[in-house]
Parts: structure tokens; C-alpha cells; sequence
């Protein structure tokens, strides 16, 4: 099998450097269209089925190093209670957004194996279709990018509610981070158990807090969650607009360190230490460029990068994106040696 990934998570050295891309199954695939025209996209979620073809789409597609289990990071928050749906255009909703201790003390903690089997069920279809061509990761929010998305109410500008709520009573909020961390661990063990080889959390929001403030609230239920797995897979930590926070990071429990386009790679690296396996970071709109400036793009990015390192875009790649330019990132990655 390829495990070029699992082997750079390691530390170890390898022949070439494995790359994938967030967001791969999606909608700048016309087979990621083809089935969503039939389906809303929580159907596809709770399908195993349609879960797991689209899943694998990348892979045939592409040739990428690794699949992501199709899926999506506030799943668990309808398992707690909270009602989610997805309108066009706009991105999640949540009808009564979780913004007191009364509305936390309300959230249940779900039997994962009952209320998000499908997802495990999915994983289990995924590793069958693959036949270990190469690894399957699996994925959750982290705590305070879930809870963003829960107090808001859906996305959000300035989060207002939940950056009020940390200043006027950071203790309630830091009991609403535990309860997710705690339902985190427990599906993200479903996940591990049904058979994904390595987890990646998603702090899509984790930059808002300044260094002193992050430390205080987001790292502890992030701490929680990634000690609770550190012994069951390789762990990639994504955060987004998080370059003031390198030196806070890098001693989190983690394998991998997941950053996006703002910072490149060699300061990364000099600001983070020679040990830990870098992912990304090629900003997603390259891609929407030429078949040569992504060659160019790509192999900069895996030559001025040392140790070891994961290749990936710093962000989801975006659903405008032509599929040529998302497989010549792929080729280019793959025909360049460091
Ligand atoms: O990477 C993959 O291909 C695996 C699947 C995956 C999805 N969402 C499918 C999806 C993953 C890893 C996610 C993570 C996710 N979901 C994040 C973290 C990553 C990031 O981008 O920062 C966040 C914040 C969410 C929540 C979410 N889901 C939003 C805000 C939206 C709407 C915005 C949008 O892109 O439309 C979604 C919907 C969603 N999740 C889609 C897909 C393929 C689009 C749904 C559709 O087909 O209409």
C-alpha cells in the first residue's frame, strides 16, 4: 500500500513527498455533481453509500496520496442536540444557536455508534473500495471552531456572540468546549475504530483568539481531544490564520501541523522545529491559474520545505477550480524529489 503519509506523520523519510488536497470531494468534481444533483448534502452524509463513492472520487480522479472520508465537521453538534441543515448558498444553520449555560446544560452527549454509525458505516465502505491503495483520514472540528459555527448560529463575519461570550463569562463557554471535546473524542475513537488511519482536526477559526487568549480557552479542550486519541493514530492539526500562533502550537500532542497560505513553509518550519511533519500550503487560488505556474507553485513549495511534510493547499480548494489544474498540482508534487 501506499502510506507515504503515514510515514511522513512519522518523521520518516520518504522517496517522494504524498500530497492530497482539502476539500478534494466536492463540487469542483463534475462525479461529486453528478450524485449531489440527486441528493441534499446532509442525505449524502447520512448515506453510506453516496458517503463512500464520493470519497473515492479523488483518488481514481486525481491520484492523490491519501482519501478524506466525506462527511462534515458539525455532524456531532446534531448528535448533541443542536437541529443543523444546509441552505443553498448560504452554509449551515442552526435554528437555536447555543449562546447561555441553560443552552449548554440542554446539549446531550450522543451514543456515537447509534446517532453517527452512518459515518462509521461510510469509513468501513471506504477501506473496502480502496483495497489499500492508500490511507483514509478521518476528521472532526476542534472544539472551538464547532462551538463558533453552534453560538452563531451558522457562519459568521465577526462572531460576535461567541467572541462576546468569551470576555463576559469565559468559564461558561469553556464548559461548552469540554461537552464537544467530549463528544469529540468519542467519534473521532468511532471514526479511528471503523478503520481511518489518521485523524486531522479543523480549526478553521482557530486564529481569532490572540496568543494569551488562545492558550486560556481553545487549547485546553483542543489539548483534551488530541491526548485522548495521541496513542490510537497520527493526528494533523489544521489552523487557519493562525501565524501568530506558531509558537504557541508547537508542542501540541500532534503529529502534523496543518497551516495556511499566509506564512511559508521554511518560516513554519524555523518558527516550529525540525521535528513535527508540516502540511500545505499553496494558497487554494493558484489553482484557478495555469497548468505552468502550478508546476512552478508546486515544485518551489516541495523544494524550499524541509523535513518532513505532507503537500496540500493552505485552505479547501475551491469549487471554481477546473479539475485539469487540481491533477497538474497532484503530478507536479509527484515528479518533484526535494
Ligand atoms: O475534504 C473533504 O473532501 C472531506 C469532506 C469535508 C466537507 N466539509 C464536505 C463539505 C470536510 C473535511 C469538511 C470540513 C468542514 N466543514 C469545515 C472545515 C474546513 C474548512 O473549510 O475550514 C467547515 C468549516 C465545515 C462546515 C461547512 N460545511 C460549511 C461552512 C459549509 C458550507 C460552505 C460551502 O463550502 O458550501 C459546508 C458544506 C460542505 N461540506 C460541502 C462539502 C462538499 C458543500 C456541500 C454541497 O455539496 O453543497
Amino acid at each position: 500500500m501506499n502510506d507515504l503519509l503515514l510515514r511522513a506523520c512519522r518523521g520518516e523519510a520518504t522517496a517522494r513527498k504524498p500530497v492530497w488536497i482539502m476539500r478534494q470531494a466536492g463540487r469542483y468534481l463534475p462525479e461529486y455533481r453528478a450524485v449531489r444533483a440527486g441528493h441534499t448534502f446532509l442525505e449524502m452524509c447520512k448515506t453510506p453509500e453516496l458517503a463512500a463513492a464520493v470519497t473515492v472520487q479523488p483518488v481514481d480522479i486525481l491520484g492523490v496520496d491519501a482519501a478524506i472520508q466525506f462527511a462534515d465537521i458539525l455532524l456531532p453538534l446534531e448528535a448533541m442536540g443542536a437541529q443543523l441543515h444546509f441552505e443553498e448558498g448560504r452554509g449551515p444553520v442552526f435554528e437555536r444557536p447555543v449562546r447561555e449555560p441553560a443552552d449548554v446544560a440542554a446539549l446531550r452527549r450522543p451514543d456515537v455508534d447509534r446517532e453517527l454509525g452512518y459515518v462509521f458505516a461510510a469509513i468501513r465502505q471506504v477501506k473496502d473500495a480502496l483495497q489499500g491503495r492508500v490511507p483514509l483520514i478521518g476528521f472532526g472540528g476542534t472544539p472551538w471552531t464547532l462551538a463558533a459555527y453552534l453560538v452563531e448560529g451558522g457562519g459568521s463575519k465577526h462572531f460576535s456572540h461567541l467572541m462576546g461570550w468569551s470576555w463576559s463569562d469565559p468559564e461558561g463557554l469553556r464548559q461548552l468546549l469540554d461537552r464537544i471535546a467530549e463528544v469529540s473524542i468519542d467519534y473521532l475513537a468511532g471514526q479511528i475504530a471503523a478503520g481511518a488511519q489518521a485523524v486531522q482536526l479543523f480549526d478553521s477559526w482557530g486564529g481569532l483568539l490572540s496568543a494569551p487568549r488562545w492558550r486560556e480557552i481553545s487549547r485546553p479542550s483542543l489539548q483534551r481531544v488530541l491526548e485522548a486519541l495521541s496513542d490510537r493514530a497520527p493526528l494533523i492539526y489544521y489552523v487557519n490564520g493562525g501565524a501568530h500562533l506558531l509558537e504557541a502550537m508547537r508542542d501540541l500532542p500532534v503529529q502534523a501541523l496543518s497551516v495556511d497560505w499566509r506564512v511559508p513553509l521554511p518560516e513554519v518550519r524555523q518558527r516550529v522545529g525540525p521535528a513535527i511533519c508540516l502540511q500545505g500550503n499553496l494558497d487554494p487560488t493558484a489553482l484557478l491559474s495555469s497548468v505552468e505556474v502550478i508546476r512552478e507553485q508546486a515544485e518551489r513549495l516541495v523544494r524550499e520545505t524541509a523535513g518532513p511534510h505532507i503537500v496540500n493547499l493552505g485552505h479547501g480548494i475551491l469549487p471554481t477550480t477546473p479539475v485539469e489544474n487540481a491533477r497538474a498540482f497532484v503530478d507536479a508534487v509527484h515528479a518533484t524529489t526535494a
